[in-house]
């Protein structure tokens, strides 16, 4: 693979400024977005007065942990409009997600917002081998979802030509991809690997494809699912995350010349990692939940936004902005079977690790008896279907997860085409347990 990575003259300078020039840039941001808050949000106000602190109690980066949290539950109790620092005539657009039990979680944007959102994806492409005048297929749900048109926005920005394909007709992604020729493309993981699918259903080898950069989030996703990204289309797969409380896409992304985990764009957002059981800010490096405050958003600033992403806060590498761990998983993800807690991505990483499985898996949770029971259902590699292999394989797998994570599980090998295929989001548990 050949993608170049950006020269050191074509960064902002920001991206490899002192570590000093960051926290006096991020220190004077966070001062206006408190402050900001406190004069523009009567929630925040109420916040701040019940935790008793005032925006001029922050004086340093750490006075951050004085103030009080804030989580999806804040943005329910303000729907729709509730949480907005400026006059909803500024707002000039709106997203939201679709949000599982009740209404959705509504955020919105003023053109400064979505010009700096727009400069983070022009970035965030940047970093990850884009360069001005590539093509870029943009495979992302368009509409409230802020994956598709956050990505279309920063890829113009960047001076591409963008294909605004958005999720789902999978049989016409292969079609456009081989006609107009992209070298970029942006969608979810798992939507990639059923793209890859329909190529060889197509009679198409995914390999001989124009494409050379994946830039893939919206999910979690481990490295061995980057292994088979990159195998299977030859070409580079970095890691994008955001979510749209924060931003949308862009919040952080991998640099390709090392891929080790998003760069967090430290001029616009201000990371920490607490424990999510007692809310207290852990040191750097220990494994907690991530933890966001805006730092130059209009619209919507947010306070200690709590992810529920679990990873890790690394020192930077390619950049001198501070990198996180690959998310691990959601915490309302995490499973707990049999006392034993356990994330879809660490089942992820076992089934990769056996040629004769397929990427397509999914987690049915029972209740059997009094206790939970797990399912692991996954598809053989399709070249295998007569092989006899499924029962071989499904022994092995499920010796793996007992030695390797400690429970037992069912692990059912199924044929292609078993587990629904998303087209922007996976879903990988299916929780069957009866409602108490
Ligand atoms: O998923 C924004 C996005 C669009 C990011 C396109 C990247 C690409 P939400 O729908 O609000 O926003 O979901 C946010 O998705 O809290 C994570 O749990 C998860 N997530 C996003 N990116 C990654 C990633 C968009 N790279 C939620 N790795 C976040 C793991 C991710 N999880």
């Amino acid at each position: 693979m050949t993608v170049r990575p950006p020269a050191r003259h074509e960064l902002d300078a920001i991206e490899i400024a002192s570590r000093d020039e960051i926290a006096a840039l991020q220190l004077a941001r966070l001062k206006w977005s408190l402050r900001h808050a406190w004069d523009n949000v009567p929630h925040y106000r109420r916040k701040f007065e019940a935790a008793g602190v005032h925006p001029d109690d922050l004086r340093s980066l750490a006075d951050i942990a004085k103030f009080p949290f804030t989580a999806k539950d804040d943005l329910r109790q303000t729907y729709p409009f509730g949480m907005f620092a400026v006059p909803r005539e500024q707002v000039v657009r709106i997203h939201a997600s679709s949000g599982t039990t009740g209404k959705p979680t509504v955020v919105g944007y003023t053109q400064a917002d979505i010009n700096n959102w727009s400069a983070l994806v022009a970035r965030s492409i940047r970093a990850s081998g884009g360069r001005p005048g590539h093509i870029v297929h943009i495979a992302y749900g368009y509409g409230l979802f802020t994956g598709g048109l956050g990505a279309h926005y920063g890829a113009e920005k960047m001076g591409c030509t963008v294909i605004p394909m958005s999720g789902g007709q999978t049989e016409r992604q292969v079609q456009l991809i081989q006609d107009f020729r992209p070298d970029v493309i942006m969608v979810t993981p798992s939507y990639m690997l059923a793209i890859a699918d329909e190529f060889v259903r197509q009679g198409i080898d995914p390999r001989s494809s124009s494409l050379s950069i994946g830039i893939h989030g919206a999910e979690p996703w481990t490295d061995a699912m980057r292994r088979e990204i990159e195998t299977r289309m030859a070409m580079d797969a970095v890691d994008i995350y955001g979510l749209s409380e924060v931003l949308g896409p862009g919040v952080a992304n991998e640099c390709i010349e090392t891929k080790d985990g998003p760069t967090i764009w430290e001029d616009h957002f201000y990371p920490e990692i607490i424990d999510p059981a007692t809310g207290a800010v852990l040191p750097e490096g220990e494994f907690g939940e991530l933890v966001f405050t805006t730092l130059t958003k209009q619209a919507l600033p947010v306070v200690r936004y709590r992810t529920r992403d679990l990873t890790r806060l690394l020192p930077g590498t390619a950049r001198s902005m501070r990198r996180f761990a690959r998310i691990t998983g959601r915490s309302d993800d995490m499973l707990i079977v049999r006392g034993v807690n356990l994330f879809p991505s660490q089942i992820e990483e076992l089934i990769l690790k056996d040629d004769r499985l397929s990427p397509h898996y999914v987690l049915e949770l029972r209740r059997d008896g009094r206790l939970d029971a797990l399912t692991v259902v996954v598809e053989l590699r399709p070249d295998l279907a007569a092989s006899g292999a499924a029962d071989a394989a499904a022994a092995e797998l499920g010796r793996h997860i007992k030695s390797m994570i400690g429970i037992t599980v069912d692990c059912v090998v199924a044929p292609t085409g078993k587990v629904e295929r998303s087209i922007g989001k996976a879903k990988r548990v299916i929780d069957l347990r009866p409602r108490s």
